[in-house]
This record gives structure tokens, sequence and C-alpha cells, in this order.
């Protein structure tokens, strides 16, 4: 089964065409950071607007890239929740609309679900990207972590999972993007606070991390208020000097300094949470999954701690794309009916556990 994925749920303008699952046949992605990235963040109307320009273009690309035509495509799979409403939009408009001109069922899908669905791609048309050596096994942990959402999940089969926890204040991504600012760095912030730990000491600020009742849930805006008050002490100011003038103030050696201890607390947090559960639940795998799992420290914390073995996603398939849509389609297709094109909507804050798998 030859599925068309389709996602445009924050700023990213993705098409993929992906054969029952696992088999990636073509992933294109049309990125919008160069745009956002003079705003310090996501610009919600302008991201839209990037959608409506590119989406025809991005859908053609991937459906020639993977040598298929309209006969080819068996079904579309689109993320329709959650995220910026304008932006949703767009790609559930788009795959709407050739579902019906095209006769294709439709398939709406989560967009963090989707992200853990990158790790069942494990075949590809042209070899050029390190894909996992199998598809993960059930019962299946799934960290997810990205610009907007932290969540432990226990997966028992495809559909049937539960949350076991989430973060109760800021996502990860949202706090490595936050802490970014503050230290000067550019947006996105994973991706810079990343590269300049690898110069700094991770020890030389011991930030607090938070206490909670559940130790599966997470919790990252205390952490950011820790970071903000150390960068303040460092410079000599008090705690009413304005973030956003601090970056002028700090030398290249301190701004490694405390994003290496910044990071090394944030991926403590995820990797404590994620070893507890695996002690707790036995699961026969581990996944993680969304665009901080890209992070490098977090892949080799867990490599370290976790009692099982782990295989990664390539990193160009954690940030978003629409293979992980695709593959997601493909498991639903195998459980439920497309949904039809009239009862297609887009849902921009519901959660992955909120969606049936009737
Ligand atoms: O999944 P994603 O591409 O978009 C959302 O669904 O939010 O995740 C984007 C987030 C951003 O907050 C970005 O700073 C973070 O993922 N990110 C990283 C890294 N690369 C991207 N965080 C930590 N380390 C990275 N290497
Ligand atoms: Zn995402």
């Amino acid at each position: 089964m030859i599925i068309l994925g389709i996602e445009s749920s924050c700023d990213e303008t993705a098409a993929a065409v992906v054969e029952d699952g696992k088999k990636l046949l073509s992933n294109v992605v049309n990125s919008q950071v160069d745009i956002h990235a003079e705003y310090g963040g996501v610009v919600p109307e302008v991201a839209a607007r990037s959608h409506i320009e590119v989406i025809n273009p991005v859908i053609r690309q991937a459906m020639r890239e993977a040598n298929v035509t309209w006969d080819d495509i068996d079904a579309i799979a689109v993320a329709n929740a959650p995220g910026l409403v304008g932006s949703l939009l767009v790609g559930t408009l788009a795959a709407k609309t050739l579902a019906e001109l095209y006769d294709k069922p439709l398939y709406p899908v989560h967009h963090v679900e989707g992200h853990i669905y990158a790790n069942f791609i494990t075949v590809q048309q042209s070899p050029n990207l390190d894909l996992p050596s199998k598809q993960p096994a059930f019962p299946m942990l799934a960290l997810a972590v990205s610009g907007l959402h932290s969540q432990l999940v226990l997966f028992e089969d495809h559909g049937n999972y539960r949350l076991l926890g989430e973060t109760l204040d800021d996502a990860v991504g949202e706090a490595f993007d936050k802490v970014a600012r503050m230290l000067g760095l550019p947006y996105p912030g994973g991706p810079a606070i990343a590269q300049a730990a690898l110069t700094g000491d991770p020890k030389k600020y011991a930030f607090p991390k938070a206490k909670l009742k559940s130790p599966y849930d997470f919790s990252f805006s205390g952490l950011k208020t820790a970071v903000l008050r150390a960068i303040q002490r460092e410079v000599g100011v008090d705690h009413t000097f304005p973030s956003h003038e601090l970056p002028g103030r700090l030398n290249d050696a301190q701004q490694a300094d405390f994003a290496a201890s910044f990071q090394h607390v944030a991926v403590k947090t995820l990797v404590d949470a994620t070893v507890k559960s695996t002690q707790e639940f036995y699961p026969a795998s581990v996944v993680i999954a969304g665009g901080a799992a890209a992070n490098q420290e977090l892949r080799s914390q867990l490599a370290e701690r976790l009692p099982i073995d782990i295989e990664y996603a390539p990193m160009s398939l954690c940030t978003d794309n629409a293979a992980m849509i695709a593959a997601l389609g493909y498991y639903r297709a195998q459980a439920v009916q497309p949904t039809s094109v009239d009862d297609t909507k887009v849902f921009p804050s519901i959660s992955m556990t909120d969606t049936v798998w009737a």
C-alpha cells in the first residue's frame, strides 16, 4: 500500500511517499526556518502564507522523486492536529482536495503520534539515510519531545496506547528555544544550544531538576528561570534586568557553559523519566521522537543508561516531515475506515491520547 503523506502543522511544508508503513520512497521538506529566524520564532500568519505558496510544488516533487503517479497512490494521510490553525488548514485542505479529485481514501493523523512513527521507517528506495535495522517491537515506550510536546507514551500495539507522563509547563524544545534567546543564540534554539554546548562545561552551573509528584512528568519552566537568574548573576545585574539585553554581556566561553549546563539538566530530566518507565513497565523497545530527539546528548545519555538497546531514526526524520505521517497513515488504514472529506477538520490543540482508533 503506497501512501502520500502531507504535513504543514508548524513551519515546515512537507510531502512524502511511503510504502507499507516502512519503505521510504521520497521525503520532501520545505523549511521556513530562515524566514522565521529573523523574528526569533514562528510567526503564524507568515507560516500559513508560505505553506500556501509551496504546498503544491512540494507534493509534486515528492511524487516525482518517488517515481509514482496518482494511479500508484492508494491513500492520502495528513497531519490535521495539533499545530497552528492556519498552517494545519493548508495541508489539510490540500489533502482533502486531492482525495476528492483523485478519489483516494483519506486518513487524518495526529502530528505527535506521527513523530513516533518515524521509527517504523526501516527501508528506503535510495539508500542515503542511516535507518534503524528493524521496526520497534511492542510494548513500545515512546518519548515524544518537540517544540510543543514532551510526553512519555506506552504503546501496547498500534493505536493502543496510554500517556504515562507529560510536561506540566513548557515543552523541552520550547525550553531550548527560550534559553537560546537568553544566550543570544539563533532560532531554532535546539541545534544552536547543542552546538554551543560542545565546547562548554556541563557541570559549571548546577541547575536544579524539578521535583514532581509523578516520576513520569516533566517541568522545564523552573529550569528556564534558574538559567535566567544565573546569567543575571554572572553578568552582575539583578533580576529586573531585561533578558533580551543579556546576550551582549556574555562572552563565548560563558555562553558555551550555560548552554552545556542547561542541556545537561534538560536531557537528564527526560532520561531519568524514561529509564524509570522501563523499570516499571518492561517495554520490548524504546523510541524517541520529535525535533528534540535529534539531540546528541539525549541519544548518548539514553544509550548509556537504558537497560535495553535503542535505535534512532535519522535526524531528518526526527524534525517535522511527512514520511512519518505517511507511515502512521498506513497503520491507521489497517485498523480504521478512512475519514470522509467533509468530516476531515483540523484540531489545533488536541492531545494524541484524545484521538480515537475505532
Ligand atoms: O518536532 P519539531 O520539528 O516541531 C514541532 O513539532 O514542534 O520540533 C522542533 C523543536 C524546536 O523547539 C527545536 O529547538 C527542537 O525541536 N530541536 C532540538 C534539536 N533540534 C531541534 N532540541 C534539542 N536539540 C536538538 N538538536
Ligand atoms: Zn513536530
